[in-house]
Order: C-alpha cells, then structure tokens, then sequence
C-alpha cells in the first residue's frame, strides 16, 4: 500500500447548486479522491445526496468517488451506489446486522471496501475484519456535518489500527474525516493516515483556493 499522503476532499462543502463543476475544479486543483457524503436523516440527523447524484457526478471526472455511506439500513443499496458509479464504498457497522455481509455485498460490486468508525467507536469493531476490506475510516468529528471541530481523542486509536495493519502487514488505508486543518493534518499522518479528508479547511481557507488548500493539506 503506497505510504503517499492522499486528500480527499469532501463535497459536503462544496456549492451544491452548482456540484458538477465543484467536482472538476477538484480534480484540476489536484485532489487524489472525491469524498461523497452520503446522508439518509435516519443513521444522521442530516439528509444529502443518493445515488442519482452521483450518476450525473461520474462521467464528469476519472478521480475516485470515495462514497461515505452514513445510512441504516444500508444492505438494500449498495447496489444503487456501486451502480452509480462509487469506486469506494465506506459503511458504518453500526448500520448493519451483518459486517460480513455486507463487505462482501462490497466486494461482489468489484467496489473497494472501506468500514467507518465514529469517534466513540472502538477498532475491536474491525479488528477481525482487516484482511477483508481495503480501508478504515476514523471519524474525527460525530458524523453528520461539516465544519465541525477536530476530536484530537480519537489520534490514539488511529495509533493503535496502524500498529495493527503493520503488525499483520493488512493492505489498508487509514482515512481520517472530520475537521482536519492545517494544524491537524500533521498529528492525523504522524498517528497513521495516509488519506485526508477535507471539507470546510478546503473550500474556506485562503478564499477557496482549492489548489492550494489541498497542497498544503498534503505537504504540513
Ligand atoms: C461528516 C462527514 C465529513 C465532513 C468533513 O459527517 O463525514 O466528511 O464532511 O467536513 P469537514 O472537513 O468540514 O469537517
Ligand atoms: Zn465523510
């Protein structure tokens, strides 16, 4: 697993009225992945987008749609996103009767795999999964929303899985998400994650330039 700093930022901040060419300027200004924040106002108190969105989103960029699914149940549509165009596809298992099951209704998609857990939620949740599935991601704020502050707790965990993918030599990515800033990003890769992801610090700081927001996420 390549150890380069990848960002992803998220289109939650993005402007929704105009999302397509949100996404291409992403793509110009240098993002390695497209973070989709999938919200169903059941699993959170937010609703986003579904499926038909990123339909329209996927013939407009070749960058990876990193497809956050914050959604219960989430079994009954997998399908619809893999179908869409996901080419990662993140579930929490919290949303789910059956963590197999589900990664392997990933898996049968031909989509990567990815498993999130929320600030609160222990690694033990993946732990037995980590030779299944290709990435975890620690949330670093409750999920929901954007623009939230970054929970500096959850670094010992993120410790604590990198030592465990080392360990096993497990071929999986550590994503972190939520209020990661300029600061931050540097204490999020020294505990362990080589993807970023980004929303507010990308879209806000420096008046939106998106290049070099991303840039500096990668290099601090
Ligand atoms: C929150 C989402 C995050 C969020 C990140 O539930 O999963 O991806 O959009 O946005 P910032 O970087 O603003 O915290
Ligand atoms: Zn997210």
């Amino acid at each position: 697993m390549s150890n380069l700093i990848k960002i992803s930022p998220s289109i939650l901040s993005a402007d929704f009225s105009k999302l397509g060419s949100e996404v291409v300027s992403l793509e110009r200004a240098g993002a390695d992945y497209i973070h989709i924040d999938v919200m169903d106002g059941h699993f959170v108190p937010n609703l986003t987008i579904g499926p038909e969105v990123i339909k329209k989103l996927r013939p407009l960029t070749k960058k990876i749609f990193d497809v956050h699914l914050m959604i219960s149940p989430v079994d009954n549509f997998v399908k619809d996103f893999a179908d869409a165009g996901a080419d990662i596809i993140t579930f929490h298992p919290e949303a789910t009767k059956d963590t197999l099951n589900t990664i392997n209704l990933i898996r049968n998609e031909n989509k990567k795999v990815g498993i999130s857990l929320k600030p609160k939620s222990e690694i033990k949740l993946v732990e037995k999964y980590l030779d299944k599935i290709d990435l975890v991601l620690i949330m670093s704020v409750e999920p929901g929303f954007g623009g939230q502050k970054f929970m500096p707790e959850v670094l010992d965990k993120t410790k604590k899985l990198k030592e465990v993918i080392s360990k096993n030599n497990f071929n999986v990515d550590i994503e972190i998400d939520g209020g990661i800033n300029f600061e931050n990003c540097t204490l999020a890769k020294k505990a362990g994650a080589n993807i970023l992801v980004s929303g507010s610090t990308i879209f806000k700081e420096n008046k939106g330039d998106l290049k070099k927001n991303i840039e500096i996420l990668r290099k601090n």
